[in-house]
């Protein structure tokens, strides 16, 4: 059985005296909601307020990024140790935000990976195709090279502490949500890499989640797919109703 996990990426929004009221507000709206994880990921600057606010609550703090190396000359990064000490537990890498304006790479969301689960952290690596790449049919090559690439080097055994996130760059943020079996094939292809690379057992117990636009609205049509095993939300993450209303889809 794989865990469903309902992740909020809020990206570059959120004060810490706002995510504190934040989480404060939320977390009786998703308390005993426990069919699902649920999980925030927060800009680094938030979260010794989110981990302050979540103690006690069923909702675990993520960062938004890790760098690869341990310590050392990189200005502006955040290393592994820094995260877990911090009392942060997920890690969102390789969004296509990241990829497109900051250069990341196939090898340095690999790199990240690694490093990430190699400090104990749960890894949430981001795939997904562009509407060019889609409409030239590169789909499902496209993710299962993403996929693979990411993982490259990863332990069957680290990939219990692996969620993937299938997000179709052309859904994210624009209000275009993929259609339920777009998001079921997508997944499908994510799993079908795995199942590859580790095989079929690993890939069944694999969490991969879909994101791009994912709301109140349309969460449980999703959520009901097979291989749609819960949500990456950008923007109705930063709303209490609407990201619980997505909890109460995973837990309906
Ligand atoms: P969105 O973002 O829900 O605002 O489309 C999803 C994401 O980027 O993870």
């Amino acid at each position: 059985m794989r865990k469903t996990v309902i992740a909020g990426n809020w990206k570059m929004n959120m004060t810490p005296a706002k995510t504190a009221e934040f989480i404060k507000a939320l977390a009786p709206m998703v308390a005993g909601k426990d069919k699902c994880d649920i999980v925030l990921c927060v800009p680094a600057i938030d979260i010794p307020a989110a981990v302050e606010a979540a103690k006690g609550t069923n909702i675990k703090i993520g960062a938004e990024n890790v760098h690869f190396k341990a310590s050392g000359a990189y200005t502006g990064e955040i290393s592994a140790e820094m995260l877990t000490e911090a009392g942060v537990e997920y890690v969102v890498i390789g969004h296509s935000e990241r990829r497109q304006y900051f250069a990341e790479t196939d090898q340095t969301v690999n790199l990240r990976t690694l490093a990430a689960l190699n400090a104990g952290l749960k890894a949430i690596v981001c795939v997904g195709e562009t509407l060019e790449q889609r409409e030239l049919g590169y789909t499902e090559t496209l993710l299962k090279f993403q996929t693979k690439m990411a993982l490259t080097n990863v332990t069957a055994e680290q990939m219990k502490n692996v969620i993937i996130a299938y997000e179709p760059v052309w859904a994210i943020g624009t209000g275009v949500t993929a259609t339920a079996d777009q998001a079921d094939e997508g997944n499908g292809y994510v799993r079908a890499a795995v199942a590859e690379m580790f095989g079929a057992e690993v890939a069944e117990a694999t969490t991969v989640q879909y994101g791009g636009s994912m709301n109140d609205g349309n969460a449980a049509e999703l959520l009901a797919k097979v291989n749609v095993d819960g949500g990456l939300i950008g923007g109705a993450s930063l709303k209490t109703d609407k990201f619980t209303a997505i909890v109460d889809a995973a837990n309906a």
